[in-house]
């Protein structure tokens, strides 16, 4: 996740620019540059860091007498955060630059191809490839450029390009990455989100998916890429105030992100996926076919909610490669005597890629000869950084201190290391792959379904439920640890006192503290176990504990055991469970956090990213 703002009109721009992406800096804030064009050059400021840096390095070119430009505030994907891979990016001559927001799938192909073609790269990153491609179809009319180099392109795009051959046009562009336009009498903008064309006008067009606009100075057209023809829009007025814009409208960032994950999902496979094949590509990630047949061991060391996507992960790897996998706190495996060896793989798992016990866990384990495979949210960070190759969830930025996007994109990430190691080693056949994915593949569209109908149930439990000390969470199998993060997102932002449980661990002693005043959360897909959690169910029953169940749709027998049942689609292939069963418990947590007027995106005691031991 990146933000993009372009301006065209009669103010001067760097202002403009610098004031827009100050109100984008939640997208990102890695690194950033502006670009404008005056007297026919085009001039770049770009700083790694937040938007300070870039705003410092303007002293002296604030007033510049330019009256169009393009900005970018960076959330890297694709090369480390660095000066030279901040944006915009610009072509071999000199005479284009582009700013972009989503991920190019086949830029590895294209650069390769461009490079071949006598293209001179500067950056390590996808965006680079649009500046070059767009320089190859160049030929007087930078509108029909873009619109052809994006017949080569595959992945998500929000983009602006600004060429000094036509210093009257920005021209800007979307497929899968949000992108909003203003227009004022005199002037035009472009912004990833609303809240950058706010203080300049409340009038704005949504760009859809395979949209082509051209900018100029009070004048916007709209073109579908498709169908090669005008699109007419007309502009919505929309009546936020500055807070509830940077929020997209959502009351906190908590729930923007629980609202984000299906994108964030779908970001996290895109490019790694050849449904067809049956197979999973890690380009660049350091993960090969070799390395994962000389593995006798997987070690996955992690915190909090990344280590429950560590857990949910040995159930999969386990069962479709065979092989051992153990998960550990990075609490305690750092200071245990450790049987690793050069034929472990160790796999840090973190969203900040800083969180100091899951560091020296990777530092301990590369001591002891393991190659390490990170999986992290953060290119560039610290993790990344000392791991012998990484896997990015391109979750974007998550500014709520509970974690939500990033545990979803984590479990995307290992499910698919699971599937790239299952053939690897020829445990699951080309068909079994195939399917596995395809699966996936529907996830991010289910979510996106049921959302609105979770987040209704999650307000009316919590009017019921916001009131009770404890809560316990009972799952069996994959949903074991689903149950564990239920629990905690529960405990940290509602400050009610929350446990998670292997169903079958229930008798060996949490059964003691049931009776009216206990709420059971019990996850009970119709899967292997689920005759085992209803016996579970039953217990709980019959010594009066309040039943809210979540399972599959239609289950009837569920709904007569619960007092209350949260609804779940029924998938073919249950193993992407974990995905549907924790999103309504992020809800709940929520609402219930809301209903007792707690800090949501800021509890008390917890930092984000946890630096110190
Ligand atoms: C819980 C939460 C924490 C983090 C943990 C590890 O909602 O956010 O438990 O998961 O502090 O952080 P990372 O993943 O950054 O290493």
């Amino acid at each position: 996740m990146c933000g993009i703002v372009g301006y065209i009109g009669t103010r001067r721009c760097i202002p403009v620019l610098m004031e827009g992406l100050k109100r984008l800096e939640y997208r990102g804030y890695d690194s950033a540059g502006i670009a404008w064009l005056e007297d026919d050059e085009i001039s770049l400021v770009k700083a790694k860091g937040k938007l300070l840096a870039l705003d410092r390095k303007l002293d002296g070119v604030r007033d510049t007498k330019s009256f169009v430009g393009l900005g970018h505030t960076r959330w890297a994907t694709h090369g480390e955060p660095s000066e030279d891979n901040a944006h915009p990016h610009m072509d071999c001559k000199r005479q284009l630059v582009v700013v972009h927001n989503g991920i190019i799938e086949n830029y590895y192909s294209l650069k390769k191809q461009l490079e071949k073609e006598g293209h001179n790269f500067l950056s390590d990153t996808d965006t680079e490839v649009l500046a070059h491609l767009i320089e190859k179809y160049l030929n007087g009319d930078i509108l029909a450029a873009v619109k052809r180099a994006l017949q080569d392109v595959e992945g998500a795009y929000a983009l602006g390009v600004l060429w000094k051959g036509q210093p009257d046009t920005i021209v800007a562009a979307r497929k899968q990455s949000p992108l909003v336009l203003g227009i004022t009498e005199d002037e035009a903008f472009m912004a990833s989100d609303i809240p950058a064309l706010l203080p300049y006008t409340n009038n704005l067009i949504f760009i859809d998916d395979y949209e082509v606009a051209v900018l100029k100075k009070g004048d916007l057209l709209i073109y579908d890429l498709r169908e090669d023809k005008i699109v007419d829009k007309t502009p919505q007025e929309i009546k936020w105030d500055a807070s509830m814009a940077e929020k997209a409208g959502y009351k906190h960032f908590m729930l923007k992100e629980i609202y984000e994950q299906p994108q964030a999902i779908l970001n996290t496979l895109r490019g790694r996926v050849l449904p067809e094949e049956g197979e999973v590509i890690f380009e660049e990630s350091g993960i090969t076919q070799d390395l994962i047949k000389k593995t006798k061991m997987v070690n996955l060391v992690a915190c909090g909610t990344s280590w429950h996507a560590g857990l949910v992960a040995k159930y999969w790897i386990e069962k479709w490669v065979r092989i051992p996998v153990q998960v550990d706190l990075a609490s305690e495996f750092r200071y245990r005597d450790l049987l690793v060896d050069d034929s472990w793989l160790t796999i840090p798992i973190s969203q900040s890629g800083e969180t100091a016990d899951t560091l020296a866990g990777l530092r301990i384990a590369k001591d002891h000869g393991s190659t390490v495979i990170s999986i992290c949210n953060v290119v560039g960070s610290t993790i990344t950084r000392e791991s012998d190759g990484t896997i990015y969830t391109h979750a974007g930025p998550e500014i709520g201190v509970a974690s939500t996007k990033a545990f979803t994109s984590q479990l995307a990430a290992l499910y698919l290391l699971g599937l790239f190691m299952a053939k690897a080693r020829g445990t699951l056949d080309q068909k079994a792959i195939k399917e596995k994915i395809d699966v996936m593949l529907e996830v991010p569209g289910l979510i996106e379904e049921e959302l609105k109908a979770w987040h209704n149930r999650a307000k009316d439990l919590s009017c019921e439920f916001s009131q009770y000390p404890n809560f316990l969470y009972l799952g069996r199998g994959l949903h074991f640890p689903v149950a564990l993060e239920g629990a905690l997102k529960l405990k940290e932002i509602s400050y009610i006192h929350a446990e998670g449980y292997a169903a079958g661990e229930m008798k060996h002693g949490p059964i003691a503290l049931i009776d009216k005043n206990m709420p059971v959360v019990c996850l009970a897909p119709q899967d292997h176990v689920y005759e085992k959690l209803l016996s579970n169910i039953e217990e709980v029953r019959s010594r009066r504990g309040i039943v809210i169940s979540l399972g599959e749709k239609g289950d009837e027998k569920l709904k007569k055991l619960s007092k209350e049942l949260i609804e779940v689609p029924k998938v073919d292939d249950r193993d992407v469970n974990p995905f549907l069963y924790t999103i309504p418990l992020q809800l709940l947590a929520y609402e219930i956090a809301v209903q007792r007027g707690c800090d949501v995106d800021q509890p008390r005691n917890l930092a984000k990213s946890v630096t110190v031991e």
